[in-house]
């Protein structure tokens, strides 16, 4: 068994962002036109979107979006991404891409040096040639790639697999790509979930560690996975809804994307990442009070607090558990790891770390990580 580290991060977060202001503004746009015209046909009417409601209910105050165009035209609100020839490098890879090359660059390698790539993300643009080959073609690596997907856990999972991987010799590198374009996939029609998510891309190159130690980087000490179904965070778009149609030549995007039970959710994962965290830990002799630092799922600032008050009986700051969320809303999978990155610098050499995903599925991640 060969020891693993974390030898370089990546972040892409995109330029375009969106306030809840004018995110509601929107959304409450298009609820005018779409009442007036429930209202001569005497449909329910729908309810309007409150900026001081998401704050409260979520902690998310702005998202950065790949796309703007398209989003808060209340005729459309879908970005408008235009198509791209087959041999064009497509957007989902372009952008996994870019967060891979600040990765490469963050562990003084190239693409040359990886000899597998993961594309571990909550939605993948097509299911073939995998997006992971276009990234590795993209980057000029070696050896093989493939995609892999768990929801909001999905970079914990792909870590989960790369680290087993450099532990067993499988692999010496491994590029852990996580390009979230989740704008592409959301109803932003959808009251629930309009104001919930924006889009990232991160990158973790796991690689195999000698005897050295590496200042400044993290040992992957462990990693762990766990599911458990549920349909309370689900979509169902995908290749068989055409099938499922009268008329085979539409496919009815609107209440197949994202829904959420939220309030459910928030719930059951809530107790279920305590008892995860704690059981993964305790299976180390540590308890939550040795972690210097928690990188958790960046879905709701409530959540996160209740988790870790239940973990240590009392409230814990910013320090311990750093969000990133109040900016750039719920990234999916990437939230973690950009938690991860933009707050390590001043860990000491023997601190302790946990980064701990979850999302749908039900799916929890983590990964046990040590400062050298
Ligand atoms: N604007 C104003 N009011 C809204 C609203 C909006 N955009 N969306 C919902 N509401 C209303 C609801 O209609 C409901 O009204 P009612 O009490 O009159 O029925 C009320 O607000 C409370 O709704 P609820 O869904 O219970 O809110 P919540 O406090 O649970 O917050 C979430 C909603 C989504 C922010 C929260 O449940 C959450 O973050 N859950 C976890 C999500 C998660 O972790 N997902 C996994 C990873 S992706």
């Amino acid at each position: 068994m060969h020891r693993v580290m974390i030898s370089g991060i990546g972040v892409a977060i995109p330029e375009a962002s969106i306030s809840n202001d004018e995110l509601v503004a929107s959304y409450n746009a298009y609820v005018e036109g779409e009442n007036a015209r429930r209202q001569a046909t005497g449909e329910p009417l729908l309810a309007k979107s409150d900026a001081d409601f998401i704050v409260h209910a979520s902690g998310v105050k702005n998202r950065h979006v790949h796309t703007l165009d398209g989003i808060l035209d209340p005729e459309r609100m879908v970005p408008r991404i235009p198509a791209r020839a087959d041999d064009e490098l497509s957007v989902m890879a372009e952008f996994g891409v870019a967060a891979a090359r600040r990765a490469l660059d963050d562990a003084g390698l190239t693409g040359a040096d990886i000899d597998l790539v993961i594309c571990a993300a909550s939605h993948h643009q097509r299911p073939y040639p995998a997006i992971g080959i276009e990234i590795q073609n993209a980057i000029g690596a070696g050896g093989a790639a493939f995609d892999m997907g768990l929801g909001c856990s999905s970079a914990a999972a792909g870590l989960h697999v790369a680290t087993n991987l450099v532990r067993a010799g499988a692999q010496r590198r491994v590029l852990v790509v996580t390009p979230e374009m989740i704008t592409g996939h959301l109803d932003f029609r959808d009251r629930q979930t309009h104001f919930i998510f924006g889009d990232a891309a991160t990158a973790v190159l796991v690689e195999r560690l000698g005897d050295e130690e590496r200042g400044g980087r993290f040992e992957v000490i462990d990693t762990r996975g766990w599911t458990q179904f549920s349909n309370n965070i689900r979509t169902n778009l995908g290749f068989l809804l055409r099938a499922g149609q009268e008329d085979p030549s539409s496919i009815p995007a609107r209440g197949n994307l994202i829904r959420q039970v939220g309030n459910k959710v928030f719930k059951d994962v809530t107790v279920a990442g305590h008892r995860f965290i704690v059981d993964f830990l305790a299976e180390h002799g540590l308890t939550p009070h040795d972690i210097r630092r928690f990188w958790l799922h960046q879905a709701n600032a409530r959540m996160n607090g209740m988790i870790l008050k239940l973990a240590f009986g009392a409230e814990v700051g910013h320090d311990r558990a750093p969000m990133v969320l109040e900016r750039l809303g719920n990234t999916a999978a990437a939230g973690a790891i950009i938690a991860l990155k933009e707050n390590h610098q001043d860990m000491a050499r023997g601190d302790w770390g946990l980064l701990c995903a979850f999302g749908a599925g039900y799916s929890i991640g983590g990964a046990l990580l040590r400062m050298m």
